[in-house]
């Protein structure tokens, strides 16, 4: 049976690992060409792990075990230049974009704050989510075969959760900011058949959240204990539960669906 994305080529940031990961093989599945972004590097402000350049090689190799292409690039989504230039390269390897998955993220939460996690993540989560978008932009509509763009947000994108600390507020900012970004996307862009939607997904098991920092940081506040905990009886959710989200949305399946915030939580905004 023909795969749902056969042809299609897709743009994603942090594929190096977790959710990026997760969204290159399962669009890798149904047909897609990959073309992945991630820093590989730490940034100071993080308290927990970030990629590696053996990470986005893990990648490579999962997408290339499927039978399909991938064009693997260590950028920071900061830098608008390096990631034009990683799409560029990209796009003469594989052909033109169809789908721009604006994944790559941090979440600089921990009990020992500095200011700086305020800018850093506003850098990343909301700059690197415009700057994705923008590099992608113009070839997608000069190319006229419309497309679809999924920006990944947060339940912290839709509800005053995270925290008191610069990195929590600016972790729940910058995931609201990225609704408004869509929003402004998904008008303009309508006319050129280009789609813009947010996911807004509950606690997914990634190294993000499963590490000793987080830990500490949502045991040290009992509330942030109770303002994670999803209506259905499930913890965390999976990496795959996002990408199938994203799958629909990106598909012909969801061919009508743009403007849209989905919420991929386990109840847990409509409980709040
Ligand atoms: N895990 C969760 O519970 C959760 C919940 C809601 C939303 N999210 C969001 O989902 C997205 C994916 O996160 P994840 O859970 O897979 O975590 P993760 O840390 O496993 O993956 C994020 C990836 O983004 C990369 N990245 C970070 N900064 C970058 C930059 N400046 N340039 C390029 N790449 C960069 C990282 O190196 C990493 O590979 C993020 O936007 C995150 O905020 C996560």
């Amino acid at each position: 049976m023909a795969g749902q994305l056969e042809g299609k080529v897709a743009f994603i940031t942090g594929a190096a690992r977790g959710q990026g990961r997760s969204h290159a093989i399962r669009l890798a599945q149904e047909g897609a060409d990959i073309i992945a972004v991630d820093i590989c590097k730490q940034i100071d402000t993080v308290g927990y792990q970030m990629s590696t350049p053996e990470d986005l090689a893990e990648t490579v190799s999962q997408v290339e075990a499927l039978d399909r292409r991938i064009h693997a690039v260590e950028a920071d989504v900061r830098d608008r230049a390096a990631l034009q230039a990683a799409f560029d390269a990209g796009v003469a390897e594989l052909g033109p974009v169809d789908i721009v998955l604006a994944n790559a993220g941090i979440a600089p939460l921990s009990l020992n704050p500095v200011p700086e996690e305020w800018q850093d993540v506003l850098d990343v989560n909301l700059t690197g989510v415009y700057n994705t978008v923008e590099v992608a932009k113009p070839s997608m509509i000069e190319g006229g075969r419309g497309g679809a763009i999924v920006i990944t947000s947060s339940t912290a994108g839709l509800n005053g959760i995270g925290g008191n600390t610069p990195g929590g507020l600016g972790y729940t900012a910058a995931k609201h900011g990225v609704v408004g970004l869509m929003r402004s996307y998904a008008n303009q862009l309508a006319e050129h058949s280009i789609r813009v939607n947010t996911v807004h997904p509950t606690g997914v098991d990634t190294p993000m959240v499963v590490n000793d920092v987080m830990q500490e940081f949502l045991e040290a506040d009992p509330q942030m204990g109770q303002a994670m905990a999803n209506a259905l009886p499930v913890p965390m959710i999976d990496a795959v539960d996002i990408s199938n989200a994203i799958l629909y949305l990106v598909s012909d399946a969801g061919r009508y669906v743009t403007g849209v915030t989905l919420p991929v939580d386990a109840g847990f905004t409509n409980k709040k």
